[in-house]
């Protein structure tokens, strides 16, 4: 039946994109129950991993826990493997080492997993120290219950500190986990996206699609609903010059959409997009964004109008 007690055959190097589960079972920022259901998830689901797109990232907070529960049912029920990321969230509270291997026990739980394939800490932490948080994860490595594990949220500087950490017990930093898009490009002109490549730390980009802005569904007259709408007001001004790029660069390659060329645009640059997905046309259009490249030119021309919006 289940063929998700296989991850030790997961290598983040063989990943060109992957489906991000935040809002399956968000009903506060993405409205879980209101504009899709647990049966939207599920054909999400099940069009991805038949066409192998099997990498799921979720976190033990998204939905209160509920990501992880959908996400267990649904590798239970599936014939498909299924490569799950999740993650551990530094509470303040949290000050001892412990609390690290308590929280992956209850993720394996809602998973209905023995072992995940990648284990990340959600958050820099401020109270408890990274060398300890890393020292845990190695021991969760050894234990058996991930098979390898990254951060996210991780500033150059702390990244270069969790690699050395967890190569004092010779394993590899896995992943940093950013966000990463035409309208946020950070980590390419501070230096990290550079040092993950030298350090072989994959790239994880998280909000590939800015949260829809990506997708050219959303204008000043058709703002994204709810908390979206007020954080992207001013920017949605702004986009349409790049969406219409996007869209023409788009029909040279079979009339591929924005939110493929926005994702393909993230893999040009070497980095693994995982897109959030509501429903099957989305997960599908999502999962069309692989097997085709945009040209060095067509990358260099969406740089420079992203340039001439986040200046
Ligand atoms: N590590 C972190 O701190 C962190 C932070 C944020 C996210 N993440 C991860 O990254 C994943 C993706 O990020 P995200 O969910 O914030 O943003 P995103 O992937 O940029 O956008 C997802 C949203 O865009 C819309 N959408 C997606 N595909 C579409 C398509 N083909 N056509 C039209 N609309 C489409 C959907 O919302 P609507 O239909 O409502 O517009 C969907 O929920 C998350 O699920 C999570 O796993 C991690």
């Amino acid at each position: 039946m289940i063929e998700n007690s296989k991850p030790f055959e997961f290598s983040l190097n063989n990943i060109e994109i992957g489906v991000g589960a935040w809002s399956w079972g968000d009903r506060f920022f993405w409205n879980y129950g209101g504009s899709f259901s647990d049966a939207d998830i599920e054909a999400a689901f099940r069009s991805s991993t038949e066409k192998g797109i099997n990498f799921f990232d979720t976190a033990e907070v998204y939905g209160q826990g509920r990501s992880e529960l959908i996400l267990g049912r649904l590798i239970n029920n599936s014939t498909k493997p299924s490569f799950i990321a999740t993650k551990y969230f530094p509470y303040p509270w949290r000050l001892t080492k412990n609390s690290l291997h308590t929280a992956l026990k209850g993720s394996l739980k809602r998973l209905q997993m023995d072992c995940v394939s990648l284990y990340q800490i959600h958050w820099p932490a401020s109270l408890i120290s990274l060398e300890t948080l890393m020292n845990s994860l190695a021991e969760e490595v050894n234990a058996g219950k991930t098979v390898a594990v990254g951060v996210s949220n991780f500033n150059r500087n702390r990244t270069q500190r969790a690699y050395t950490a967890l190569a004092k017990y010779n394993i590899p930093l896995a992943s940093n986990q950013v966000e990463y898009h035409l309208l946020n490009r950070h980590i390419e002109k501070n230096g990290l996206l550079e040092r993950c490549h030298e350090l072989g730390v994959r790239v994880i980009a998280y909000s590939p699609l800015a949260q829809g802005l990506l997708t050219g569904k959303y204008s000043p007259e058709n703002p994204p609903p709810g908390i979206r709408g007020r954080r992207y007001a001013n920017l949605l001004k702004e986009i349409k010059p790049l969406i219409e790029l996007m869209t023409e660069i788009g029909k040279g390659h079979g009339d591929k959409t924005p939110s493929q060329v926005a994702l393909n645009w993230l893999i040009c640059k070497g980095a693994l997009p995982i897109p959030g997905a509501k429903n099957l046309a989305q997960v599908q259009q999502n999962n069309g964004s692989i097997g085709w490249r945009l040209t060095e030119a067509e990358v260099s021309s969406l740089d420079t109008a992203s340039d001439g919006i986040i200046k």
